[in-house]
């Protein structure tokens, strides 16, 4: 199979058209037996629940070429997982599990020449989404519903790859205790645009998140966790009901055990905490893991020893293994990879 004629290594993170896509549609209490299509395009009714009360969330998974040249993805069963939760929690018919890791593995199929050459810096983006098609005024769920997933080449979500970034704590809150935090609901992002808007105004790659009800507690960023060494070489990383429960983040604190031997904790963490880290990074599908090497709370800077130029030692050893992973140069632990 020939890839596409792209200039992969210039990749940043936005969307080009693939050829096939995966639609399923939800109707009459059941979903229909879905299927790949050509049509990049979308018609819906003006009254849609989608665009009425944005009954709508999404996934994020990759898929990589190894170095002997097979194309996998990674934990796809952990992303239909968390779309079931989701979907429940918005009042959506939940897709079921074993259909969703048959659709990546169809999409991928299908756009074999847009999975990224080995080493070539970029990856294979997926995006399952799902939302609310029928009318519906009143507020209550929609009864028809389209489950799609498309996917599309990608490079680094942050500009300028593993530099470290410069975050800011923003005085807006991401997620109440008892709200959405914890799925993927489109609505978690509509709020942040003007928030990350802001921040980048400012300067700022990312914002910093604090728990709504105390701003004491560290929470994530927009679109990735956080994970934090300790001087004595210890990986921690926020425990909270109001964060999004990073399929990265729970990967890496497996890495940090078994593979790396370090010791790995899931705790809160207090802002009042975070000057006396030695390491900062974000983690996601798409940050993969970003270096944080500042946080600017109000003026007030946070500088990690390891500075503006480069990963920390630790993050860089948890990036080569996550990817050495992803990439087949070691070997994953059982499930995590999964063949097309
Ligand atoms: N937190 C938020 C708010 C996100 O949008 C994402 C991206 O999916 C993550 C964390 C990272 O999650 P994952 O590692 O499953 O991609
Ligand atoms: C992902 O990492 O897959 C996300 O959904 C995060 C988003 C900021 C692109």
């Amino acid at each position: 199979m020939e890839k596409k004629d792209l200039d992969w290594a210039s990749l940043g993170f936005g969307y080009v058209q693939t050829e096939q896509r995966y639609v399923s549609n939800f109707k009459d209490g059941k979903w229909d037996e879905g299927g790949l299509t050509t049509d990049a395009n979308i018609v819906l009714n003006e009254c849609a629940g989608v665009l009425q009360y944005a009954q709508t969330c999404f996934e994020g998974l990759k898929a990589y070429t190894t170095e002997d040249g097979r194309i996998v993805t990674f934990r796809p069963d952990l992303n239909a997982d968390r779309m079931y939760t989701t979907a429940q929690r918005l009042e959506m018919p939940p897709f079921p599990k074993d259909k969703f890791v048959e659709a990546v593995k169809a999409v991928v199929k299908a756009n074999a020449a847009y999975v990224p050459p080995y080493g070539s810096g970029a990856t294979l983006y997926l995006r399952p989404y799902m939302f609310g098609t029928n009318p519906v005024i009143g507020v209550k769920p929609a009864t028809e519903y389209q489950f799609r997933i498309f996917c599309t080449p990608v490079g680094p979500y942050f500009k300028g790859g593993a530099k470290p970034l410069t975050l800011c704590v923003s005085d807006f809150d991401r997620a109440a205790p008892h709200g959405t935090g914890n799925i993927k609901a489109g609505l978690n992002y509509a709020m942040s645009l003007h928030p990350i808007v802001e921040a980048h105004k400012a300067g700022y790659a990312e914002n910093m998140y604090l728990d709504a009800a105390t701003r004491t507690k560290v929470e994530e960023t927009g679109g990735a966790n956080f994970l934090f060494v300790t001087k004595d070489g210890k990986v921690v990383t926020p425990k909270s009901n109001s964060i999004l429960p990073s399929i990265t983040r729970r990967s890496l604190m497996i890495v940090a055990r078994e593979y790396l031997g370090l010791e790995a904790e899931e705790r809160e963490i207090f802002f009042d905490e975070v000057k006396d880290f030695a390491e900062c990074g974000l983690c996601g599908t798409a940050a993969v893991i970003s270096p944080v090497g500042k946080i600017v709370d109000h003026g007030k800077e946070i500088c990690f020893p390891s500075g503006m130029d480069e990963m920390g030692p630790i993050t860089k050893k948890l990036y080569d293994t996550l990817t050495g992973i992803q990439m087949g140069r070691l070997d994953p632990p059982e499930g995590w990879i999964v063949e097309i």
